[in-house]
């Protein structure tokens, strides 16, 4: 970013820097490291809003890293209930017992538990004001538009590499802390993930995805890596022929009746699988056959799954909530609204071997 960018985003953060309990009203003064620490680690994973009181009762009850090495965890949780991510307070705590005096390297901090990358430049640049870099998922947000990055950093090393070079040359600075603190600020009251106000962003002018109208593309969605699952799809069927609908309960339809189906091995034994008991009675069961397989895919998973064609010996009783629907079993096919019951239904009723 070019020296006259980040004029204006310094003279932004001056006008327009929040006031927040961690954060000195001479936005220039060192801070705390301690401080700092603590206020970074609960804003990791938890919005400003919230961590707002939690960082003045903890500040209040453990003012410097010597009172709160000598607390124990259960108070320490205390402190920490309903922040959630209950492992940063452990780590937080093992960190005090371990150190006396507060480390000013990189190398250092980020040998403690519960300090990575970002929690030790936060920590170098706003307390001791080194000239390091940061990166949290506001300025990966706001590189990917500047420069119109359509990967992110998560990707590979390499990927990784392009957004942190792009931090180091903000952090190249004496001003490093400022530059560092605007740009989370700037992510998140100006360029947020949706609906960016570009209209008011001192660095409109410079960034790439505004300039195009493009920072709904900006940065690209994350491409999750597809997942097997393999499960078993029941048609339940009574002696007068109807054949079991579930509503809710069920891992992908939360919403809509469809044949009961949980996860289970590949090679599942023969006979009545053990969940498969809470939909039907062991006792009343006449025969238990696998009739085939199909696959289907939903979000992410590529199932594979094995249709149970179970046979019971009595009729269909009535339900004893409505979550449960006996269908006629010609009428089963108009009954459901998903592919992915219709697909098992399709292994029984074009079955070649029927009984
Ligand atoms: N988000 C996390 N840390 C922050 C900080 N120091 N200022 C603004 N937003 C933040």
């Amino acid at each position: 970013m070019d020296e006259q960018s980040l004029k204006k985003l310094r003279d932004w953060f001056k006008k327009n820097a929040a006031k927040l309990p961690w954060r000195p009203a001479d936005l220039d003064a060192p801070r705390d490291p301690y401080a700092v620490w603590i206020s970074e680690t609960m804003l990791q994973q938890t919005q400003v809003s919230t961590v707002r009181e939690y960082f003045i009762r903890w500040m209040k009850r453990f003012p410097d890293v010597e009172t709160l090495a000598k607390a124990n965890e259960e108070e320490v949780f205390k402190y920490w209930q309903g922040l959630g991510y209950y492992s940063r307070a452990r780590n937080i705590l093992k960190t005090a017992k371990t150190v006396s005096q507060f480390p000013n390297s990189r190398k250092e901090l980020e040998a403690l538990p519960g300090i990575g990358a970002y929690t030790a430049g936060a920590i170098l640049s706003l307390a001791y004001h080194q000239r390091e870099a940061i990166l949290d998922g506001n300025l990966v947000r706001i590189f990917s538009r500047l420069y119109a990055l359509d990967f992110l950093p998560t990707e590979s090393r390499d990927a990784a590499e392009i957004y942190w070079n792009y931090a180091r040359e903000v952090a190249d600075s004496p001003k490093a802390y400022m530059h560092n603190e605007s740009l989370m600020e700037l992510g998140r009251i100006v360029c947020k993930v949706k609906n960016p106000d570009c209209a008011n962003c001192p660095l409109r002018n410079a960034c790439r995805a505004a300039l195009e109208n493009r920072t709904a593309e900006f940065p690209p969605v994350k491409k999750q890596a597809p997942k097997d699952w393999h499960g078993t799809v029941l048609i339940v069927e009574s002696a007068d022929h109807k054949i079991l609908a579930v509503h809710g309960g069920q891992k992908f339809f939360k919403n809509q009746f469809t044949l009961p189906h949980f996860e289970s091995p590949r090679n599942a034994t023969a006979g009545l699988p053990a969940q498969a008991e809470r939909y039907v009675d062991a006792d009343k069961v006449l025969s238990v056959e696998n009739i085939g397989k199909f696959r289907h895919n939903i979000t992410v998973h590529k199932m594979e799954c094995d249709v149970l064609y179970i046979r019971l010996n009595g009729k269909a009783t009535a339900p004893a909530s409505s979550e449960i629907k006996w269908i006629r079993r010609e009428q089963a096919q108009d009954f459901f609204a998903n592919n992915f019951s219709l697909k098992a239904l399709e292994r029984l009723l074009h079955r070649t071997d029927k009984p």
